[in-house]
């Protein structure tokens, strides 16, 4: 019987419609313009604003836009599965409000917490469900509203983070497309150099957490830049290795976007020249679960079926990893 593997079939993007400019950033903290774009690639980011609207809103937006584009309806949705570290609430579930909001009844739905690694973890998991015919169509959502987390006064964080949400189908195929392999890591020691102190079963949250502003990301950002710039180039490169691909099989390369200078090392390092590698990181900054469907939706219309395209991501936990994936549709 011919192998069942996950194809990629739709992707969709949602992005607030508030910018914030790195100049409107040198008003907040003590920043410029030209040490942000020379340390991070990053010019302005989009910030959800409004009474009441978290993160769910967002992903139902991108939920519903691919929807309506792969003239899906909702009830044939089997699973969706939502990648944020930013959920509307602790419980319930982030995936269950997007699947109301979007209309999807007849499934089931769960979050995933692999912070910037999240939307790969998510579509591995996904591609299990669908490979094994458990299920037919699924939704992966990356979508986080960072701003709800960041300290805009600590100038070394509040450059870099950005709100948005992306999200992709999933449906089988038995021809040779889909996702084709996938390596994913993570390693719980780097928790102590990126994490948020307060607000979990550990440091319930008090007056204590808030005057401390403990509720705000915990970055030290040197270390993790030392270790993100190393294993996302490494993960990229093993996959490549593993399924024998040298840089000319490789059509894109779609790197989590953190920082332009972890991605340059990433696309050097598979041996790829600059028009390879998607880089959006200027306009949306760190979106944490959304920049891979947010870069895959800004390109789609120069993907080309059989197209070869590595994801690789690396973020808090630390979690990073890479995915194959064999592009399944001309747009
Ligand atoms: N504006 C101006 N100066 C600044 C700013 C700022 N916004 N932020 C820091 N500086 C200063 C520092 O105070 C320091 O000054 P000093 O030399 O006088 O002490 C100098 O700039 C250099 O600071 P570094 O922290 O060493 O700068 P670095 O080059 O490491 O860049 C950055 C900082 C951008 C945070 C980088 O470390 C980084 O990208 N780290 C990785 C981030 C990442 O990938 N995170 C994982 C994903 S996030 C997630 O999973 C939720």
């Amino acid at each position: 019987m011919a192998q069942v593997r996950a194809a990629i079939t739709g992707v969709a993007g949602w992005v607030p419609p508030y910018i914030l400019t790195n100049q409107e950033l040198e008003k907040i903290v003590d920043t410029s313009d030209e040490w942000i774009t020379s340390r991070t690639g990053i010019k302005e980011r989009h910030i959800l604003k409004g009474e009441g609207l978290g993160t769910s809103y967002m992903g139902a937006e991108a939920v519903k836009e691919l929807l309506k584009k792969t003239n899906t309806s909702p009830d044939e949705i089997n699973l969706l599965i939502c990648a944020t570290v930013t959920p509307d609430m602790m419980f319930p579930a982030t995936a269950n409000l997007i699947s109301d909001k979007a209309g999807i009844k007849n499934a089931f739905s769960f979050d995933m917490n692999a912070a910037c690694s999240g939307l790969l973890f998510a579509i591995v998991t996904a591609s299990q469900f669908v490979e094994s015919g458990k299920c037919k169509k699924v939704i992966v959502v990356g979508t986080d509203k960072m701003s709800s987390i960041t300290d805009y006064t600590v100038r070394e964080n509040c450059v870099l983070f950005g709100d948005a949400a992306g999200a992709i189908l999933l449906e089988p195929t038995t021809e040779e497309y889909g996702i084709m392999d996938s390596i994913l890591y993570t390693d719980g020691s780097g928790s102590a150099y990126l994490h948020m102190k307060a607000g979990g079963s550990l440091k319930p949250p008090s007056h204590e957490t808030v005057d401390a502003r403990e509720h705000f990301i915990y970055q030290e950002g040197p270390p993790v830049f030392k270790f993100a710039v190393t294993k996302m180039a490494d993960v990229a490169a093993e996959i490549m290795e593993k399924n024998n691909l040298k840089s000319e099989d490789i059509s894109w390369l779609v790197p989590h976007q953190a920082n332009l200078r972890i991605i340059d090392a990433t696309g050097r390092r598979m041996g790829l020249s600059k028009e390879k590698v998607m880089v959006n990181i200027q306009r949306y900054g760190n979106t944490t679960g959304a920049t891979i469907p947010l870069c895959l939706w800004d390109w789609e219309n120069q993907l080309k079926k059989g197209d070869n395209i590595i994801l690789a991501a690396f973020g808090g936990g630390f979690t990073w990893g890479s995915v194959w994936v064999k592009w399944a549709y001309d747009s």
